[in-house]
């Protein structure tokens, strides 16, 4: 199998246009609007080949801001017949905020910052070009400075998520507890409290520190590790465009950013970084890929980079047939057959693992995961995610994240 063509032909039939703006559905048949942090891969899987059609994936996903800055989760662009869609929550222009959504509209939360990462790449894909970068960076500024003032509850630089969507791993048990939910419950019962989140949003009227202070707040790993990235290379966009005061405070913020993720750190003989709830006041102590992120995020020395790789290539933790495992195996969570984000391999956490222990100089380990990851296409297709044993393919068809694997070939961060 030619998987750069096969990846070339997925997004190309996953491609749409409306009103001359041009994005691509994550699957056509379950997922038939915009998704922020999806395009974002996108962006990145289309600059390998195609950096007209990767500019365009920017320009499109980063069209819709709210009137506060921030950029959602979905964009809809236009309603497909028959289909049934989830209510994110949507603001109205004008002021007006209210809970219905339309075919221009937008869902009201956000995903993980992954816009100026794939900015970046897409920049240094062929041509350098400036005025692209020039086009998209106060989009993305405005993005950041609404995360930095209506985010970051303790001024410590953390950020909290509104919502477990927010990290795009909808039913993550990292979030069981905040959600108030017992350890045996439903999906349904799941999406219905992550629903209800989004009216209680609204009823707050979108001031998230009085949301927080009442409904859901958690400093999620992934999603601040990203951001801590995102700050950096917005100092360096900055920089780019001659930017010197930006560039100092995305500078100043990385560095505080960072030292707040040290601080989360435990290390009792082993090197654990978990989420936090801010409402309970308590790290969420279940095991998913999530440990693995400080490796992306260059948080850690080498010594505690050696004692997470070991944890990773543990056969009764994450190293399972096709790893790696959202959930570790030896968890009471880990439902691999039936559980979405509660076991199954999912392309983008796999990413970023690569690109993790590539940063460290586990070059072996990484191209052994590329290779296992890869095969899980070659068996089973481009799927939503796959069972970690038996690599079947499970969820939506023709999902694009698999696309992923194209950038799993070398050292580029
Ligand atoms: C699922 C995933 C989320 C993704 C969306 C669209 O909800 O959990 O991360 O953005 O699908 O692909």
């Amino acid at each position: 199998m030619d998987i750069n063509k096969a990846v070339a032909d997925l997004m190309s039939r996953n491609s749409r246009v409306v009103n001359g703006y041009r994005y691509t559905l994550p699957s056509s048949e379950l997922y038939p609007f915009q998704w922020l942090w999806d395009s974002c891969f996108h962006a990145i899987i289309l600059s390998k080949y195609d950096v007209e059609s990767a500019k365009e994936e920017l320009r499109s996903v980063t069209k819709k801001p709210l009137s506060c800055g921030m950029l959602p989760h979905i964009n809809y662009w236009r309603q497909p017949k028959d289909t049934v869609v989830t209510n994110w929550g949507r603001e109205k222009r004008g002021d007006v905020i209210d809970a219905t959504w339309g075919t221009d509209g937008t869902s009201s939360i956000t995903q993980p910052p992954l816009m100026a990462k794939a900015l970046w790449r897409v920049y240094h894909a062929v041509d350098k070009d400036v005025d692209f970068l020039k086009e998209i960076y106060p989009v993305l500024f405005d993005h950041h400075t609404y995360l930095i003032n209506e985010r970051d509850l303790n001024g410590d630089g953390l950020l909290f998520i509104i919502n477990p969507d927010e990290s795009g791993e909808d039913n993550s048990p990292r979030f069981d507890i905040s959600l108030g939910l017992e350890a045996v419950h439903t999906s349904d019962d799941h999406l219905d409290r992550r629903i209800s989140l989004v009216h209680k949003n609204l009823l707050c009227k979108f001031d998230s520190k009085t949301y927080a202070r009442r409904y859901f707040a958690v400093i999620d790993v992934a999603f601040n590790i990203i951001y801590l990235e995102s700050l950096q290379i917005m100092a360096l966009i900055a920089q780019e465009l001659g930017r010197d005061d930006e560039t100092r405070i995305f500078k100043n913020l990385a560095d505080r950013v960072r030292l707040s993720l040290r601080s989360m750190l435990s290390m009792d003989g082993s090197v654990r970084l978990y989420s936090y709830d801010l409402l309970r006041e308590k790290f969420l102590k279940v095991n998913t890929w999530n440990l693995f992120m400080p490796l992306y995020g260059g948080l850690l020395d080498s010594n505690e980079a050696s004692i997470l790789v070991d944890c990773l290539k543990d056969e009764r933790y994450f190293w399972t047939n096709f790893p790696i495992p959202t959930v570790a195996r030896n968890s009471a969570c880990y439902d691999p057959d039936d559980g979405f984000w509660r076991g199954p391999v999912w392309m983008a956490p796999n990413w970023f693992i690569y690109k993790g222990l590539m940063r460290y100089g586990y070059i072996d380990l990484a191209t052994e995961l590329a290779e296992k990851t890869r095969k899980l296409i070659t068996l089973s297709g481009f799927r939503e995610y796959y069972h970690p044993t038996t690599g079947e393919g499970l969820g939506a068809k023709d999902f694009t994240w698999g696309g992923l694997v194209t950038d799993m070939t070398d050292h580029e961060l």
